[in-house]
């Protein structure tokens, strides 16, 4: 293995809570699972997974006021839901503080609790990959979308972003516009892919 991998996951584990070290960890193995499922590369993949929580570690007023401070723009949604700012603010970290400067995969760590329209393939395999990765066991559809993610990452993705917005619906929770508009296009994506089939 890349010794630099072995050296960012030490200083993560120095930096991430128990739980949240493994949780990534898992996210960055499935990652590369769903990478080679997909013909991705593997890399690529891991580091989107090792990185993607990794602004977890603060607090909800410290997201706010390192955004704030780096100039990241912060929405309405955001203000009312700070947590979500984690994928923003580690997009930030992974490029200023880890030096990743590939494009992709920044992208898919600033839509990875939301998602977005226009989902890259990434995008997707993180996605994804943060629902279903080992550790997970809480929602009810788990074995399926573990099924699902091996046969069609598109519907697998569609499939976690209804669910998620069906809980967040009943628990009367703020939810951000992207993850609405991030469905509606999957929804599209999906439909007319059926229809050419
Ligand atoms: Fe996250
Ligand atoms: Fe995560």
């Amino acid at each position: 293995m890349d010794t630099s991998v072995i050296e960012l996951r030490k200083h993560l584990k120095k930096k991430l809570d128990v739980s949240r070290y493994e949780h990534t960890i898992g996210v960055s193995y499935m990652c590369q699972a769903l990478a080679m499922r997909y013909g991705y590369d593997l890399h690529k993949a891991e580091m989107a997974g090792l990185f993607h929580d990794c602004a977890k570690k603060y607090d909800d007023t410290t997201m706010l006021n390192k955004c704030l401070e780096h100039g990241l723009p912060i929405t309405e949604d955001e203000r009312e839901e700070p947590s979500l700012l984690h994928a923003k603010l580690g997009a930030w970290m992974a490029e200023n503080k880890y030096g990743i400067k590939d494009k992709d995969i920044l992208n898919a760590i600033e839509c990875h609790t939301t998602g977005k329209t226009g989902m890259s393939l990434l995008d997707k395999i993180l996605y994804v990959a943060d629902y279903i990765e080992p550790g997970r066991y809480k929602a009810g559809n788990l074995t399926e979308m573990r099924r699902l993610a091996f046969l069609d990452l598109d519907r697998a993705c569609l499939s976690i972003m209804e669910s998620i917005l069906d809980y967040l619906h009943s628990a009367k929770c703020q939810i951000d516009q992207k993850t609405i508009q991030a469905c509606e296009d999957m929804k599209r994506v999906v439909n007319s892919r059926s229809e050419s089939e």
